[in-house]
């Protein structure tokens, strides 16, 4: 169910598009519900649909490449007007399966930590014939549909669940709360559906009114739990993204820490996808980490890094302040290399082993070999640097004419002087050297000095004006 508006987010943005860890909140629930191996997956839009329709064929997409075994394909159906979780639930009804014995299982799109494991048991708890729902105990209940069981026993069996807005006093102080996520069987669902009404405090259609329908019908009410509460736990505010976004970083870090990463401070450190780690990796406070991210052994992540779909080979060191993005073409830095402090590694940069990069130089789209060096304030763009080149400080390739990239080739064991200009397509051969502050427009030779700059002058008997008096 993603059809609400999600009010106390006040945001443009449907809530479940808001982002945990890197991710929206809808695609959490996806990728858990669709790992239970369902049939298929429907997902209820109303509120933004364009936008989370987009999004959930987006991740329909990622799974089928990702070729994931578990990828069941997932479809919309709107709900306009949005009219309670009850109404958004009949909208999908004519898209279930008409195999009466079947299990339909329904999940709030709001609740992004939810795991393929507890859906599963859920589903099983149903097992066709059973209503099941999963429950948990809180110590602040409000807000929540309280379980309300027979003879006021918490092992009793449950005969209600009654919202918050419509419980009595005695029913607000039950500590067991519906969590959103149920298991049905599908052809009594679909009859209880159609006998859903509105006639309650928020003039809703209330799915959690499916419960007593059962009851009625002698249909078994059975609840299952989470393993822990943080697991159900919705996002109705900023506030609770936020608690929720250090919850889930908090298991992420420690699940690194059990694994020997070295994370200096476990509170100042935020995965927003994927990282593998060798072994002796050492992390410093505030890194970001986004996409897919490799660190072999011994690996070293200053403070304040940012990286992005990157592959850093053993012993490399990246120093503080260095900002990695390999978007779609990915950075690979080469063993022992060097990085930072305060550099920019862009798509496409390929360095080699022992590698140095320094503070304000930028590379992108480039090759460089093993022990090239650009120590300072230089930007490497579409070109193939050779091993052990030197680029001196303030020197670039340029790379752009107005409309078309060209390469930049720089043959082994080169050395470019401070200050140079190597306007593409340009060759520099092996072991050549260029002169601090050269413009290269044509070939430079391999093994010789190239100067490419007005010869310095000196005017003879030349007096600096003095000011008329
Ligand atoms: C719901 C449950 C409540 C439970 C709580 C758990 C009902 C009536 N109440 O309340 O028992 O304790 O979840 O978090 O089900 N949605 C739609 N269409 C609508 C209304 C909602 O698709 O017309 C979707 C929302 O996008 C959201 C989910 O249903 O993903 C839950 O809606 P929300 O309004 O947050 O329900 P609660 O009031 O929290
Ligand atoms: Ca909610």
């Amino acid at each position: 169910m993603a059809a609400g508006k999600g009010t106390r987010m006040k945001s443009d943005r449907p809530k479940v598009l808001h982002r945990l860890a890197g991710v929206s909140l809808l695609e959490h629930v996806l990728h858990s519900a669709s790992a239970v191996g369902a049939d298929r997956l429907i997902v209820v839009t109303g509120h933004g649909a364009e936008a989370v329709e987009a999004t959930v064929a987006q991740s329909g997409a990622q799974a089928a490449a990702s070729s994931a075994p578990d990828a069941t394909t997932r479809e919309c159906v709107r709900q306009s007007p949005q009219l309670g979780t009850g109404h958004a639930v009949q909208q999908a009804a004519p898209r279930l399966n008409t195999d009466v014995a079947g299990v339909t299982l329904i999940v709030n799109g709001d609740t992004p930590m939810i795991r393929p494991a507890t859906l599963r048991a859920l589903a099983d708890a149903c097992g066709g014939e059973r209503l099941a729902l999963l429950t948990v105990d809180l110590d602040d209940p409000s807000g929540y549909g309280r379980i309300v069981r027979g003879a006021g026993s918490s092992s009793a069996s449950i005969t209600a669940i009654v919202e918050h807005k419509d419980a009595s006093e005695a029913q607000r102080a039950i500590r067991e709360v519906y969590t959103g996520a149920m298991a049905a069987p599908t052809g009594r669902l679909r009859d209880w559906l159609a006998r859903l009404d509105n006639r309650n405090a928020q003039g809703e259609y209330y799915l959690t009114d499916v419960v007593a329908m059962a009851v009625a019908d002698g249909v078994t009410v059975v609840s299952a739990q989470p393993a822990t509460a943080t697991e159900v736990l919705g996002v109705n505010s900023p506030q609770q993204l936020a608690e929720l976004e250090r919850i889930v970083q908090r298991e992420r870090a420690h699940t690194l820490m059990d694994a020997g990463v070295r994370l200096l401070d476990p509170a100042r450190f935020d995965l927003r996808g994927e990282l593998h780690c060798g072994a002796d990796v050492e992390i410093d406070v505030n890194g970001v980490f986004e996409g897919s991210v490799r660190l072999g052994d011994g690996v070293q992540i200053g403070a304040n890094c940012v990286i992005r779909n990157a592959t850093i080979a053993a012993g490399a060191v990246i120093q503080p302040f260095t900002h990695i993005d390999g978007d779609t073409l990915g950075v690979s830095v080469g063993p022992g290399s060097v990085i930072g402090p305060f550099a920019r590694l862009r798509p496409g940069a390929e360095l080699g082993a022992d590698v140095h990069i320094g503070n304000f130089v930028e590379v992108k789209n480039s090759t460089l070999a093993d022990g090239a060096k650009a120590n300072h304030l230089a930007y490497l763009g579409d070109a193939t640097v050779g091993a052990r080149v030197n680029v001196g400080a303030g020197s670039i390739t340029a790379n752009y004419d107005g409309a078309n990239k060209h390469r930049t080739v720089i043959g082994d064991d080169a050395h470019i002087g401070s200050n140079c200009v190597l306007v593409a397509p340009v060759t520099v051969g092996a072991g050549a050297t260029i002169g601090g502050g050269s413009t290269l427009t044509r070939d430079a030779p391999a093994g010789q000095l190239t100067v490419a700059r007005a010869t310095q002058v000196t005017l003879p008997g030349w007096t600096r004006p003095v000011k008329k008096r």
